[in-house]
């Protein structure tokens, strides 16, 4: 999986082989500026949810269900998810589980597909004081195991790990009937995802010790706009050809 926010980046993503694509409240962070993924909003996952499923026909879209969107109750939780769902999601991803079981059950046996997310929960940030890796005591370790669990019981169809140990990741994986997909969890997930602008390299100012750059499109894009910049001021752009007469 790759995260994705708009439509230009989700039509190169629908020409991939890419199995599925998040639109993650991490556009807060990437789209949008903000620190965190606080800042997400459900108007906000609507609108990327909308660009990225006019932009990627054909792949899974998930969409994630923003800060305390769920949190407020089975009826706010629903006008959430039906935003995302009739953006054109064809399923929601929630952080945690402890406090919101009723939650998910709801939006499981309402039919919509759930995807969970245990071990660094990036809305919790404020709570944590700081992205550290989770789950490195025994007892912590046990804990992201037992939501992972409590997760699939309540019915949802893959959870992502997100900064665990790899050792921790694999007994999960190991212990669960559907799909773990990691991130900074190892390579013993059934799936990966990583954010589209990190994978790509289009940010050098942020790079986790998980996110593999696949291409240097920060360097790349920085030298076309030089391009573009010398050739209107050498006079040489727009060409003769470039010009309506
Ligand atoms: O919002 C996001 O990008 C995510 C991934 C890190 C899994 O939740």
């Amino acid at each position: 999986m790759a995260t994705c926010y708009d439509f230009t980046f989700a039509r190169l993503v629908a020409m991939s082989p890419i199995d599925a694509i998040l639109v993650g409240d991490s556009a807060a962070m990437v789209v949008h500026g903000f620190e965190t993924t606080l800042s997400a909003t459900v108007e906000m996952m609507q609108t990327h949810t909308a660009a990225v499923a006019r932009g990627a026909r054909g792949k899974l879209i998930v969409a994630d269900m923003p800060f305390l969107s769920f949190r407020k109750g089975i009826p706010a939780a629903m006008e959430a998810a039906q935003s995302l769902m009739t953006a054109g999601a064809h399923a929601v991803k929630l952080e945690g589980v402890t406090g919101h079981e009723d939650v998910v059950q709801h939006l499981v046996q309402s039919g919509i597909p759930v995807m969970g997310h245990v071990g660094l929960q990036p809305q919790s940030v404020k709570a944590y004081g700081g992205y550290q890796p989770r789950g490195r005591q025994g007892v912590e370790a046990a804990d992201i195991a037992r939501q992972a669990r409590r997760l699939e019981e309540l019915g949802v169809f893959a959870v992502v790990l997100e900064c665990i140990p790899a050792v921790l990741a694999k007994k999960i994986t190991r212990s669960l009937r559907i799909p773990t997909i990691g991130i900074g969890a190892g390579a013993n997930c059934d799936g990966q995802i990583l954010v589209l602008q990190d994978m790509l390299g289009l940010n050098t100012s942020f790079h986790p010790r998980f996110a593999r750059t696949f291409l240097k499109a920060e360097s790349t894009v920085v030298e076309a706009l030089a391009a573009y910049d010398s050739a209107v001021k050498a006079g040489t752009f727009p060409a003769e050809d470039e010009s309506y007469h």
